[in-house]
């Protein structure tokens, strides 16, 4: 391997790494990335020229890769795909952490950017762990111990039927996770609530559930604990879903945006 060469991009969130090809990864510079990947909790590369097969080879290297029953299939069914098109001009706009309405959701995400607009289409990553560490005593105390129900419906239900919807339903019931959830890896605890996928706060009553959910998502939106990334045709960020939230811009149309993820599986949520 050559000298991997990270660069933060703040104190606590983001690097970028250089000196690397995600194609050929021997076990030094894997060992080198997992160190830099815990470290700033998302890694950006740049000039990734991989093959699908590539990207997803690069994914099972950190463990089990995820099929997402709901989003948008890939050339391989790993690959989830994100793109923007005239009927539907989306991109993921909302601060978010990936699946965790599952039970055991993601340990990370690899997204690789196939087209990028002229213009916007960026990616702000939130650090759940710095957001936390700025609620103060009184609010880590008030949140300490709780959980909240997930539910995939909220994102996806709309582009079901009726009869889907109670299918996918008995597959992918209500989770509930810990609002603030210990690292496996690090032991740092942070945030982990998000607008997306969070119906309530479980066993608190709807003004304390509103309450403590717009708290934190001000927390997470709060640009002292976030990094923002300029992407090009074959960028790659790889982040940790267990201490971050991202939100891709939606300042692009009619400029065109195609990405790709592979998404590693992760274990259960544990305070
Ligand atoms: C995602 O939410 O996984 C995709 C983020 C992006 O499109 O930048």
């Amino acid at each position: 391997m050559g000298e991997l060469i990270v660069e933060p991009l703040t104190a606590t969130l983001g690097a970028e790494v250089r000196g690397v090809d995600l194609a050929d990864v021997d076990d030094a510079a894997f060992g080198a990335l997992r160190t830099a990947f815990l470290d700033h909790k998302v890694l950006f590369f740049r000039d990734q020229h991989l093959t699908v097969d590539e990207h997803v080879a690069f994914g099972r290297r950190w463990g089990g890769l995820e099929h997402h029953p709901f989003a948008k299939e890939g050339e391989a069914p790993e690959v989830v795909v994100i793109e923007s098109t005239a009927d539907r001009p989306y991109a993921a706009s909302n601060w978010h952490s990936d699946v965790t309405w599952r039970e055991c959701p993601s340990l990370g995400s690899i997204l690789r950017a196939r087209s990028v607009p002229a213009v916007g289409g960026d990616t702000l990553w939130a650090d759940a762990t710095a957001a936390y560490d700025r609620l103060g005593d009184e609010w880590q105390e008030r949140i300490d111990g709780l959980t909240a129900s997930h539910d995939w419906l909220k994102v996806f239900g709309t582009r079901l039927t009726e009869a889907e919807r109670e299918q996918e339903r008995e597959r992918h019931p209500v989770v509930h996770h810990p609002v603030v959830r210990t690292h496996p890896e690090t032991g740092a605890r942070g945030i982990y609530t998000n607008r997306a996928f969070v119906t309530h706060v479980d066993d608190v009553d709807a003004d304390e559930s509103e309450a403590i959910l717009a708290r934190l998502e001000r927390a997470i939106m709060d640009p002292n604990v976030q990094c923002r990334f300029r992407w090009e045709v074959d960028s790659v960020a790889f982040w940790d879903n267990r201490c971050t939230q991202h939100f891709a811009t939606n300042d692009f149309w009619p400029g065109h945006r195609r990405v790709e993820r592979v998404t590693v599986a992760g274990d259960r949520p544990f305070a």
